[in-house]
Protein backbone atom coordinates (compact mmCIF):
# COMPACT_ATOMS: atom_id res chain seq x y z
CA UNK A 1 0.00 0.00 0.00
CA UNK A 2 1.38 3.46 -0.54
CA UNK A 3 1.84 5.88 3.01
CA UNK A 4 3.27 8.96 3.83
CA UNK A 5 6.46 8.94 5.92
CA UNK A 6 8.51 11.63 7.53
CA UNK A 7 11.41 11.95 9.65
CA UNK A 8 10.08 14.33 12.48
CA UNK A 9 12.46 17.66 12.12
CA UNK A 10 13.51 16.84 8.41
CA UNK A 11 10.39 19.11 7.49
CA UNK A 12 7.41 18.27 5.49
CA UNK A 13 9.07 19.30 2.41
CA UNK A 14 11.17 15.86 3.11
CA UNK A 15 8.03 13.96 3.55
CA UNK A 16 8.07 10.90 1.30
CA UNK A 17 5.45 8.56 -0.60
CA UNK A 18 6.82 5.43 -0.04
CA UNK A 19 5.35 1.64 -0.64
CA UNK A 20 5.20 -0.17 2.44
CA UNK A 21 3.44 -3.66 3.80
CA UNK A 22 -0.54 -3.50 3.70
CA UNK A 23 -0.99 -4.00 7.74
CA UNK A 24 -1.93 -7.60 8.55
CA UNK A 25 -4.74 -7.58 10.79
CA UNK A 26 -4.00 -9.02 14.27
CA UNK A 27 -6.65 -10.71 17.04
CA UNK A 28 -8.72 -7.60 18.53
CA UNK A 29 -8.42 -5.26 15.69
CA UNK A 30 -10.20 -3.89 12.94
CA UNK A 31 -8.52 -2.67 9.13
CA UNK A 32 -9.77 0.67 7.78
CA UNK A 33 -9.64 1.89 3.81
CA UNK A 34 -8.87 5.31 4.48
CA UNK A 35 -11.08 7.63 2.32
CA UNK A 36 -10.09 11.03 3.73
CA UNK A 37 -7.79 13.22 5.98
CA UNK A 38 -7.64 16.94 7.10
CA UNK A 39 -4.37 18.99 8.12
CA UNK A 40 -3.73 20.73 11.47
CA UNK A 41 -0.86 23.26 12.13
CA UNK A 42 0.60 20.47 14.71
CA UNK A 43 1.17 18.78 11.58
CA UNK A 44 3.59 21.10 10.15
CA UNK A 45 5.20 21.41 13.79
CA UNK A 46 5.57 17.56 14.31
CA UNK A 47 7.63 17.58 10.90
CA UNK A 48 9.73 20.47 11.90
CA UNK A 49 11.33 19.05 14.97
CA UNK A 50 8.79 21.69 17.15
CA UNK A 51 6.74 19.20 18.79
CA UNK A 52 8.46 17.38 21.51
CA UNK A 53 11.50 14.60 21.02
CA UNK A 54 11.33 10.94 20.71
CA UNK A 55 8.84 10.92 18.37
CA UNK A 56 8.89 7.47 15.94
CA UNK A 57 11.21 7.87 12.51
CA UNK A 58 10.20 8.03 10.54
CA UNK A 59 6.59 8.56 11.08
CA UNK A 60 2.97 8.51 8.95
CA UNK A 61 2.13 11.92 9.87
CA UNK A 62 -1.42 13.13 10.41
CA UNK A 63 -3.95 12.58 13.23
CA UNK A 64 -7.31 13.08 11.64
CA UNK A 65 -8.86 10.99 9.21
CA UNK A 66 -12.16 9.25 8.41
CA UNK A 67 -11.77 5.52 7.28
CA UNK A 68 -14.50 2.77 5.77
CA UNK A 69 -14.39 -0.74 7.93
CA UNK A 70 -13.22 -3.57 5.61
CA UNK A 71 -12.22 -6.56 7.98
CA UNK A 72 -12.46 -7.31 11.33
CA UNK A 73 -10.77 -9.73 13.65
CA UNK A 74 -12.56 -9.06 16.81
CA UNK A 75 -16.52 -8.03 18.15
CA UNK A 76 -17.43 -4.50 16.76
CA UNK A 77 -19.19 -3.07 19.09
CA UNK A 78 -21.68 -0.95 18.13
CA UNK A 79 -19.75 -1.13 14.60
CA UNK A 80 -20.27 -2.89 11.23
CA UNK A 81 -18.54 -3.68 8.33
CA UNK A 82 -18.33 -0.84 5.64
CA UNK A 83 -19.04 1.92 8.59
CA UNK A 84 -17.37 5.30 8.29
CA UNK A 85 -15.55 6.27 11.38
CA UNK A 86 -12.81 8.55 12.19
CA UNK A 87 -10.18 7.71 15.17
CA UNK A 88 -9.67 9.46 17.91
CA UNK A 89 -6.75 11.63 18.17
CA UNK A 90 -6.18 10.06 22.05
CA UNK A 91 -6.74 6.89 20.71
CA UNK A 92 -6.63 5.76 24.87
CA UNK A 93 -8.39 8.53 26.68
CA UNK A 94 -11.79 7.19 26.71
CA UNK A 95 -13.52 9.47 29.17
CA UNK A 96 -13.48 11.69 32.10
CA UNK A 97 -10.32 14.02 33.25
CA UNK A 98 -7.41 14.24 31.24
CA UNK A 99 -4.12 11.72 32.81
CA UNK A 100 -0.90 12.12 31.63
CA UNK A 101 -1.38 8.12 30.79
CA UNK A 102 -4.67 8.70 28.45
CA UNK A 103 -2.58 11.36 26.49
CA UNK A 104 0.68 9.56 26.24
CA UNK A 105 0.35 8.09 22.68
CA UNK A 106 -1.12 10.56 20.05
CA UNK A 107 -1.72 9.85 16.23
CA UNK A 108 0.53 10.87 14.06
CA UNK A 109 2.52 11.93 17.10
CA UNK A 110 4.03 9.82 20.14
CA UNK A 111 2.19 7.14 17.27
CA UNK A 112 1.88 6.17 13.59
CA UNK A 113 0.02 8.50 12.42
CA UNK A 114 -2.89 8.34 9.64
CA UNK A 115 -1.57 9.02 6.27
CA UNK A 116 -1.80 5.55 4.33
CA UNK A 117 -4.29 4.25 2.53
CA UNK A 118 -4.89 1.54 4.98
CA UNK A 119 -4.85 1.59 8.88
CA UNK A 120 -5.62 -0.78 11.78
CA UNK A 121 -6.87 -0.37 15.41
CA UNK A 122 -8.95 -1.53 18.21
CA UNK A 123 -12.85 -0.61 18.23
CA UNK A 124 -12.51 1.35 20.93
CA UNK A 125 -10.50 3.55 19.25
CA UNK A 126 -12.69 4.82 16.79
CA UNK A 127 -16.53 7.02 16.52
CA UNK A 128 -18.98 7.13 14.07
CA UNK A 129 -19.19 10.58 12.02
CA UNK A 130 -22.61 12.29 11.13
CA UNK A 131 -23.98 10.83 8.15
CA UNK A 132 -24.62 14.01 6.94
CA UNK A 133 -21.27 14.59 6.21
CA UNK A 134 -18.93 13.88 3.29
CA UNK A 135 -15.99 12.19 3.76
CA UNK A 136 -13.85 15.42 3.74
CA UNK A 137 -16.16 16.91 6.30
CA UNK A 138 -16.03 14.32 8.91
CA UNK A 139 -12.19 13.62 8.43
CA UNK A 140 -12.20 17.70 9.80
CA UNK A 141 -13.52 16.95 13.09
CA UNK A 142 -11.12 14.75 15.33
CA UNK A 143 -8.74 17.46 16.50
CA UNK A 144 -9.84 21.17 15.63
CA UNK A 145 -13.37 20.55 16.17
CA UNK A 146 -12.83 18.45 19.29
CA UNK A 147 -10.88 20.77 20.73
CA UNK A 148 -13.22 23.77 20.29
CA UNK A 149 -16.08 21.94 21.37
CA UNK A 150 -13.96 20.89 24.56
CA UNK A 151 -12.91 24.23 25.73
CA UNK A 152 -16.64 25.66 24.93
CA UNK A 153 -18.33 23.47 26.62
CA UNK A 154 -16.33 20.42 28.74
CA UNK A 155 -13.64 21.84 30.23
CA UNK A 156 -15.33 25.05 31.05
CA UNK A 157 -17.75 27.23 32.91
CA UNK A 158 -20.84 26.14 31.16
CA UNK A 159 -23.41 29.15 30.83
CA UNK A 160 -26.44 29.91 28.84
CA UNK A 161 -24.95 33.35 27.73
CA UNK A 162 -21.76 33.89 26.69
CA UNK A 163 -19.75 36.37 24.77
CA UNK A 164 -16.68 34.38 23.22
CA UNK A 165 -13.68 35.97 21.53
CA UNK A 166 -11.79 33.96 19.12
CA UNK A 167 -8.62 34.62 16.91
CA UNK A 168 -7.67 34.14 13.17
CA UNK A 169 -9.93 31.58 10.90
CA UNK A 170 -8.06 28.20 10.91
CA UNK A 171 -9.73 25.36 11.86
CA UNK A 172 -10.37 25.62 15.52
CA UNK A 173 -11.08 29.21 15.50
CA UNK A 174 -13.98 29.05 13.00
CA UNK A 175 -15.57 25.54 14.40
CA UNK A 176 -15.34 27.58 18.11
CA UNK A 177 -17.22 30.28 16.07
CA UNK A 178 -19.95 27.54 14.81
CA UNK A 179 -20.42 25.66 18.02
CA UNK A 180 -20.83 29.24 19.83
CA UNK A 181 -23.51 30.33 17.70
CA UNK A 182 -25.36 27.21 17.94
CA UNK A 183 -25.56 27.75 21.44
CA UNK A 184 -26.43 31.40 20.97
CA UNK A 185 -23.41 33.29 22.27
CA UNK A 186 -21.94 36.18 21.30
CA UNK A 187 -19.29 36.46 19.33
CA UNK A 188 -15.96 38.68 18.43
CA UNK A 189 -12.91 37.15 16.04
CA UNK A 190 -9.58 38.83 15.47
CA UNK A 191 -8.09 38.08 12.04
CA UNK A 192 -5.10 39.77 10.19
CA UNK A 193 -7.45 39.43 7.25
CA UNK A 194 -10.54 42.05 6.42
CA UNK A 195 -11.83 38.97 4.09
CA UNK A 196 -11.59 36.31 6.81
CA UNK A 197 -13.74 38.72 8.48
CA UNK A 198 -16.41 39.26 6.40
CA UNK A 199 -16.40 35.33 5.50
CA UNK A 200 -16.82 34.67 9.18
CA UNK A 201 -19.87 37.58 9.46
CA UNK A 202 -21.06 34.80 6.86
CA UNK A 203 -20.94 32.21 9.49
CA UNK A 204 -22.87 34.50 12.03
CA UNK A 205 -19.84 36.33 13.70
CA UNK A 206 -21.08 39.42 15.50
CA UNK A 207 -17.94 41.89 15.62
CA UNK A 208 -14.58 41.44 13.84
CA UNK A 209 -11.39 43.29 14.91
CA UNK A 210 -8.76 43.50 12.19
CA UNK A 211 -5.29 43.12 14.01
CA UNK A 212 -2.45 43.75 11.45
CA UNK A 213 -2.84 47.79 11.68
CA UNK A 214 -4.27 47.17 15.15
CA UNK A 215 -1.92 45.25 17.69
CA UNK A 216 -3.71 46.71 20.75
CA UNK A 217 -6.87 44.68 20.09
CA UNK A 218 -7.82 43.93 23.21
CA UNK A 219 -7.89 47.52 24.41
CA UNK A 220 -10.66 48.07 21.31
CA UNK A 221 -12.83 44.83 22.32
CA UNK A 222 -13.25 45.88 25.80
CA UNK A 223 -13.53 49.44 25.01
CA UNK A 224 -16.07 48.40 22.51
CA UNK A 225 -19.81 48.49 22.59
CA UNK A 226 -19.18 44.79 22.50
CA UNK A 227 -17.79 44.92 25.76
CA UNK A 228 -15.37 42.57 27.11
CA UNK A 229 -16.07 38.96 27.00
CA UNK A 230 -16.94 36.12 29.50
CA UNK A 231 -14.81 33.25 27.49
CA UNK A 232 -11.69 33.84 25.01
CA UNK A 233 -10.53 30.69 22.88
CA UNK A 234 -6.64 32.16 23.12
CA UNK A 235 -4.99 30.06 19.67
CA UNK A 236 -2.18 32.88 18.74
CA UNK A 237 -0.11 31.71 21.99
CA UNK A 238 2.77 34.30 24.06
CA UNK A 239 2.10 36.89 21.71
CA UNK A 240 -1.34 37.48 21.94
CA UNK A 241 -2.13 36.22 25.38
CA UNK A 242 -1.90 40.17 26.95
CA UNK A 243 -4.34 41.13 24.44
CA UNK A 244 -6.97 38.10 25.42
CA UNK A 245 -6.42 38.93 28.89
CA UNK A 246 -7.07 42.79 28.07
CA UNK A 247 -10.28 41.34 26.41
CA UNK A 248 -11.72 38.91 29.02
CA UNK A 249 -13.72 40.26 31.91
CA UNK A 250 -13.24 40.28 35.34
CA UNK A 251 -13.75 36.16 37.17
CA UNK A 252 -13.54 35.69 33.14
CA UNK A 253 -11.60 32.59 31.42
CA UNK A 254 -9.13 32.04 28.93
CA UNK A 255 -8.90 28.87 27.25
CA UNK A 256 -5.05 28.05 26.61
CA UNK A 257 -4.78 26.62 23.23
CA UNK A 258 -2.84 27.27 20.57
CA UNK A 259 1.12 29.11 19.11
CA UNK A 260 0.07 30.78 16.13
CA UNK A 261 1.74 33.86 17.07
CA UNK A 262 4.78 32.28 18.96
CA UNK A 263 5.34 30.58 21.79
CA UNK A 264 8.25 32.86 23.74
CA UNK A 265 7.38 36.24 24.52
CA UNK A 266 8.13 38.61 27.90
CA UNK A 267 4.92 37.99 30.02
CA UNK A 268 3.50 39.91 33.09
CA UNK A 269 0.88 37.46 34.77
CA UNK A 270 -0.27 40.10 36.88
CA UNK A 271 -3.43 41.54 34.61
CA UNK A 272 -4.64 37.73 35.39
CA UNK A 273 -4.16 38.10 39.06
CA UNK A 274 -6.09 41.27 39.69
CA UNK A 275 -8.78 40.23 36.98
CA UNK A 276 -9.33 36.44 38.93
CA UNK A 277 -9.07 35.67 35.07
CA UNK A 278 -9.20 31.48 34.80
CA UNK A 279 -6.60 30.54 32.87
CA UNK A 280 -7.72 26.79 31.31
CA UNK A 281 -4.93 24.58 29.03
CA UNK A 282 -7.10 22.56 26.76
CA UNK A 283 -5.48 19.51 24.80
CA UNK A 284 -8.12 18.10 22.05
CA UNK A 285 -10.47 15.96 23.73
CA UNK A 286 -11.94 12.09 24.94
CA UNK A 287 -13.59 9.79 23.60
CA UNK A 288 -16.82 10.37 25.27
CA UNK A 289 -16.54 14.25 24.16
CA UNK A 290 -16.37 13.56 20.66
CA UNK A 291 -19.19 11.34 20.86
CA UNK A 292 -21.01 14.24 22.24
CA UNK A 293 -19.61 16.68 20.13
CA UNK A 294 -21.00 14.92 17.53
CA UNK A 295 -24.34 14.51 18.11
CA UNK A 296 -24.54 18.23 18.47
CA UNK A 297 -23.30 18.72 14.76
CA UNK A 298 -25.81 15.97 13.62
CA UNK A 299 -29.07 17.80 16.01
CA UNK A 300 -27.49 21.56 14.54
CA UNK A 301 -26.18 20.52 11.53
CA UNK A 302 -22.78 22.05 11.85
CA UNK A 303 -21.33 22.24 8.42
CA UNK A 304 -17.49 22.23 8.43
CA UNK A 305 -15.90 25.00 6.82
CA UNK A 306 -13.65 23.55 4.20
CA UNK A 307 -10.95 25.67 2.17
CA UNK A 308 -9.30 23.42 -0.63
CA UNK A 309 -8.85 19.69 -0.72
CA UNK A 310 -5.79 17.79 -2.32
CA UNK A 311 -5.37 14.56 -3.77
CA UNK A 312 -3.72 11.89 -2.01
CA UNK A 313 -1.12 11.78 -4.48
CA UNK A 314 -0.67 15.74 -3.76
CA UNK A 315 -0.17 15.24 -0.18
CA UNK A 316 3.26 17.82 -0.17
CA UNK A 317 0.64 20.81 -1.78
CA UNK A 318 -1.66 20.68 0.90
CA UNK A 319 1.08 21.10 3.23
CA UNK A 320 2.69 23.97 1.52
CA UNK A 321 -0.73 25.65 1.40
CA UNK A 322 -1.12 25.30 4.80
CA UNK A 323 2.42 26.44 5.68
CA UNK A 324 1.29 30.06 3.81
CA UNK A 325 -1.20 30.88 6.59
CA UNK A 326 -3.77 32.34 4.28
CA UNK A 327 -6.48 29.80 4.89
CA UNK A 328 -9.67 30.07 5.66
CA UNK A 329 -10.71 26.84 7.34
CA UNK A 330 -9.50 23.45 6.99
CA UNK A 331 -7.29 21.57 4.38
CA UNK A 332 -8.00 18.25 3.00
CA UNK A 333 -6.71 15.49 1.64
CA UNK A 334 -8.80 12.84 -0.27
CA UNK A 335 -8.54 9.41 -1.42
N1 LIG B 1 -4.31 22.51 22.29
C1 LIG B 1 -4.83 21.70 21.37
O1 LIG B 1 -5.34 20.63 21.65
C2 LIG B 1 -4.82 22.16 19.95
C3 LIG B 1 -5.63 21.53 19.01
C4 LIG B 1 -5.66 22.04 17.70
C5 LIG B 1 -4.86 23.13 17.37
N2 LIG B 1 -4.06 23.66 18.33
C6 LIG B 1 -3.24 24.84 18.03
O2 LIG B 1 -4.14 25.91 17.80
C7 LIG B 1 -3.58 26.78 16.82
C8 LIG B 1 -4.57 26.88 15.68
O3 LIG B 1 -4.65 25.64 15.04
P1 LIG B 1 -5.44 25.47 13.69
O4 LIG B 1 -5.31 24.05 13.29
O5 LIG B 1 -6.78 26.07 13.83
O6 LIG B 1 -4.52 26.36 12.74
P2 LIG B 1 -4.80 26.89 11.31
O7 LIG B 1 -5.97 26.25 10.69
O8 LIG B 1 -3.49 26.81 10.60
O9 LIG B 1 -5.15 28.44 11.63
C9 LIG B 1 -4.46 29.41 11.03
C10 LIG B 1 -5.20 30.74 11.18
O10 LIG B 1 -4.71 31.45 12.30
C11 LIG B 1 -4.41 32.78 11.96
N3 LIG B 1 -2.97 33.04 12.13
C12 LIG B 1 -1.96 32.48 11.45
N4 LIG B 1 -0.79 32.98 11.86
C13 LIG B 1 -1.07 33.88 12.82
C14 LIG B 1 -0.29 34.75 13.62
N5 LIG B 1 1.03 34.80 13.51
N6 LIG B 1 -0.93 35.53 14.50
C15 LIG B 1 -2.26 35.49 14.65
N7 LIG B 1 -3.06 34.69 13.90
C16 LIG B 1 -2.46 33.90 13.00
C17 LIG B 1 -4.82 32.96 10.52
O11 LIG B 1 -6.10 33.56 10.49
P3 LIG B 1 -6.25 35.04 9.89
O12 LIG B 1 -5.58 35.00 8.55
O13 LIG B 1 -7.73 35.21 9.79
O14 LIG B 1 -5.60 35.96 10.85
C18 LIG B 1 -4.87 31.55 9.98
O15 LIG B 1 -5.87 31.34 9.00
C19 LIG B 1 -2.22 26.19 16.45
O16 LIG B 1 -1.22 26.78 17.22
C20 LIG B 1 -2.37 24.73 16.81
O17 LIG B 1 -1.13 24.13 17.07
C21 LIG B 1 -4.02 23.22 19.58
Amino acid sequence: MKSYLVQPGSGIENMQLSETEKPTLQPGKILLKMLAWSLNYRDLLVAGGQYGLGLPSPLTPISDGVGEIIESNTELGGFKIGQRVALSFFPDWQDESITAQKTKKSLGGTSQGLLAEFITCLPSEIVSVPQFLSNEEAATLPCAALTAWNALFETTTNSPEKKVLTIGSGGVSIFALQFAKSAGYKTVAVSRSLQHLNQLKELGLDEGIESSSNPKWGDTIRKSSFGEVDHAIELGGANTLPQSIKATRVGGEISLIGVLAGNEAEFNPLPIIMKSIKLQGIFVGSIAMFNRMNSSIEQNKIKPVIDKVFKFENAHSAFAYMAKGNHFGKICISI
